[in-house]
């Protein structure tokens, strides 16, 4: 194994295999249900704008600098800060940002797992659906061939409504994710990943190209490129940089975490860009697939957080080879909702396992049941928990269910705070030397990192901050 370095000797069998994974944790449900529901209510073109500028002047110095901090570190997020903050002479107490890292993480995971089962429970609907049609002897059918476009939406209020059902989606999807970390860097988060991924962007292509020839590829190109700049407001703004640095996987340990594998030969600085570069390119062509098709029988693009799960299907159900096409998409949504799960389990069980010196699969498994059984709570949140108030006191969570109140805790104060924090700590308190050594940047590309990553970064970093929590403000 070429490129193992981490303690217990885990690591990458290669470069590609690193970016693989660090793909694969990126592009997930941001990219495919989250960045065209955004695009989808903010006007498309300039949210997409705004959305480019911030990955360029935030997102790819704050993922150069996370998969650093873990290269050196060699450790979980928490210990490789603390290692970096030792060798660059500043307080230990910095490995706290770390810490909040993989708290994030694991919060995320809570709630994540439970859209994830949303994402299984429709990969068995289509599937069911695809093999009606097949053994009708038409497979060309459209999906849900014997319903009418109004019961279709049903399914999702269905699937809510249904206890059982949800939470054994949950368990489903979190089994996975807990046995594919459980088996190791190499033989579970690098294989699945290495065979998820090109699949996943096979089936990317294949149902873009889809949509291009039997949809309005025309008026989706003008809807995600056209800007609108009278649609863009602070909060417009504020939502596209947390959607940044969600999406780009920054600020909750799972790039600290991959970097500690990554052989040290390895070049960061493209490494980095190539990430998070694929990771922007998936977001807008998810938005090149779902367009067209969202188009083409006359729906609403900003439909919000059903256009996927309520609205697609709608779609599938009229087009040709729906039944098909409706199920490969869900698959696609599944390979990339698992290999961001990976990723968030893999944050929290690297530090278990250094903590405690539990083998790998004990640390997993223990780490992953607590997650699990958070996201319970986010599950039935969703119905026989709604009424249920983690923050009643707090005005901006007084209304929010247990999933809403998680979600917004992370998006709006956990990931901000430690992407600042992490944006401070590289830009101002690291030792200069092992920064540009470990980035291998010199010259004119180091001065524009050091100055986004100490300037651009903690500033507007500290206004999403700032407007998320005190949205009054704007
Ligand atoms: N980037 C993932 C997505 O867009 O769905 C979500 C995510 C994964 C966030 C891993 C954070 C993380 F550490």
């Amino acid at each position: 194994m070429a490129g193992a370095v981490a303690p217990g000797g885990e690591g990458w069998s290669s470069r590609w295999a690193f970016i693989l994974a660090a793909v694969g944790a990126a592009v997930g449900l941001g990219n495919i249900w989250r960045f065209p529901t955004l695009a989808g209510e903010n006007g498309g073109g300039a949210f997409v704008l705004v959305y480019f500028g911030c990955v360029v002047l935030i997102g790819l110095p704050m993922v150069l600098s996370e998969v650093l901090i873990g290269r050196h570190g060699r450790s979980d997020a928490y210990h490789s800060v603390i290692k970096v903050a030792e060798d660059s002479g500043v307080s230990r107490k910095w490995g706290l940002f770390g810490g909040f890292g993989i708290l994030g993480a694991g919060a995320i995971l809570t709630f994540y797992s439970v859209v994830a089962g949303w994402v299984l429970y429709y990969v068995g609907v289509m599937g069911a659906d695809f093999l009606g049609a097949l053994f009708s002897g038409n497979p060309m059918a459209g999906a849900l061939a014997a319903e009418s476009p109004e019961t279709i939406p049903t399914r999702m209020t269905d699937l809510f409504a249904n206890n059982w059902l949800l939470l054994s989606m949950h368990v489903l999807f979190m089994g996975v994710t807990i046995w594919i970390v459980a088996r190791g860097v190499t033989d579970g988060i690098e294989k699945a990943a290495t065979i998820l991924m090109p699949a996943f962007f096979v089936l990317l292509v294949m149902i873009t190209i889809y949509g291009a020839f039997t949809g309005e590829f025309a008026r989706a190109l003008a809807f995600l490129f056209t800007p609108d700049f009278s649609k863009l407001s602070p909060s417009v703004i504020n939502e596209a940089l947390g959607q940044a640095l969600f999406s780009m996987s920054v600020a909750s340990a799972a790039l600290i975490t991959y970097g500690g594998y990554v052989a040290k030969e390895t070049k960061l600085a493209p490494t980095a860009v190539m990430i998070g570069l694929t990771d922007t390119g998936v977001a807008i062509l998810a938005g090149l697939m779902i367009f067209p098709i969202v188009f083409a029988v006359g729906l609403d693009a900003a439909a919000g957080p059903t256009l996927v799960f309520q609205s697609l299907p709608i779609a599938f159900h009229t087009m040709p080879a729906g039944s098909l096409v409706g199920l490969l998409f869900f698959v696609l949504i599944f390979f990339a909702a698992l290999t961001s799960s990976i990723s968030l389990l893999e944050a929290v069980t690297a530090w278990a396992k250094e903590k405690t010196g539990w083998s790998r699969p004990k640390s997993a498994w223990i780490a992953g049941g607590v997650i699990f059984l958070v996201g319970v709570a986010c599950a039935l949140s969703l119905n026989i928990w709604s009424d249920v108030r983690l923050l009643p006191f707090w005005p901006l969570f007084a209304e929010a269910n247990i999933f809403d109140t998680i979600d917004g805790l992370v998006g709006k104060v956990l990931l901000p705070l430690t992407a600042l924090l992490t944006s401070i700590f590289i830009g101002w308190k690291a030792d200069r030397k092992l920064v540009e050594a470990e980035t291998g940047l010199s010259g004119g590309m180091l001065g524009i990192y050091r100055f986004l990553i100490g300037w651009v970064a903690p500033i507007a970093v500290f206004l999403i901050l700032l407007f998320g929590l005190f949205p009054q403000l704007l």
